[in-house]
C-alpha cells in the first residue's frame, strides 16, 4: 500500500512539474545567452518537448518497476527512474529561465504512458526491457537532433540536452545488458509514430 501511495506522490509531482533532482542541473554556472526572440521561443519549445519526454519516462518507468517480476531488473529500473526524476526537474528549470511553459496535456501525457507502461510490464521482464531499451534508444536520436536545431549559442540548454542524452544512452545500455529482446520492426513504428504525434504536439500545446 506504501508502495503505491509513494507512486501516486511521485506522479502527482511529476505531472506538476515540481519533481527535484538529486544532481544538480547541467546547466550550472554556464552564461545565458544573447538569444533573439525566436531562438528563445524555439528553445522553449524544445524543451517543452523534452519535459513531455520525460513525464512519460516517469510514467513508462513507474509501470514497469510496478509489474517487473525479478527484483533486480525493479531495482534497476528504479535506478534509471531516479535520474529520469533529475532530467525532468533539468528540463523544467530549464524551460522556466527561457519564459516557457510546460505542456497544459500534461496529465494526459502520463496517463498515456503510464497505461502503455504497465502494458509493456505485463508481457514479461524480456519484452519490458526491450520497449525500455528501444525507447532509450529513439529519445537518444531525437536528442541528438534538437542538438543540431537549438541555437549554437544557449549553452545552457545545449549542456542539459546534451546530459540528458548521455543518461538516456547508459539506461538503454543498462535494458540490454539485463536481457532485453529486440522488438520487431513494426512495434518500433508505432514507437516511432506514437512520439512524432507527442512531439508534434508537445511543441505547440
Ligand atoms: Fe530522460
Ligand atoms: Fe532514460
Amino acid at each position: 500500500m506504501d508502495h503505491w501511495i509513494s507512486q501516486f506522490d511521485r506522479a502527482l509531482r511529476a505531472v506538476a512539474g515540481v519533481a527535484d533532482g538529486a544532481r544538480p542541473s547541467p546547466a550550472g554556472t554556464k552564461p545565458e545567452a544573447e538569444l533573439t526572440e525566436s531562438e528563445r521561443a524555439h528553445a522553449a519549445a524544445l524543451m517543452r518537448v523534452n519535459h513531455v519526454g520525460e513525464i512519460c519516462a516517469q510514467a513508462l518507468y513507474q509501470g514497469q518497476a510496478l509489474t517487473a517480476r525479478d527484483a533486480h531488473t525493479r531495482a534497476t529500473l528504479e535506478q534509471a527512474a531516479r535520474e529520469e526524476e533529475d532530467h525532468l526537474a533539468w528540463s523544467a528549470q530549464r524551460i522556466r529561465e527561457l519564459g516557457g511553459r510546460p505542456s497544459l496535456l500534461n496529465p494526459l501525457w502520463y496517463a498515456g504512458a503510464l497505461a502503455i507502461g504497465t502494458l509493456a510490464g505485463a508481457l514479461g521482464d524480456r519484452w519490458n526491457l526491450a520497449f525500455l531499451a528501444e525507447t532509450e534508444r529513439q529519445v537518444e536520436e531525437h536528442l541528438t537532433g534538437h542538438l543540431g536545431e537549438l541555437p549554437p549559442g544557449d549553452e545552457r540548454t545545449r549542456a542539459v540536452v546534451s546530459a540528458m542524452r548521455s543518461d538516456e544512452a547508459k539506461h538503454r545500455a543498462t535494458a540490454l545488458a539485463l536481457g532485453a529482446a529486440e522488438l520487431a520492426l513494426p512495434a518500433k513504428a508505432a514507437m516511432r509514430l506514437a512520439s512524432k504525434v507527442m512531439t508534434t504536439v508537445a511543441y505547440r500545446v
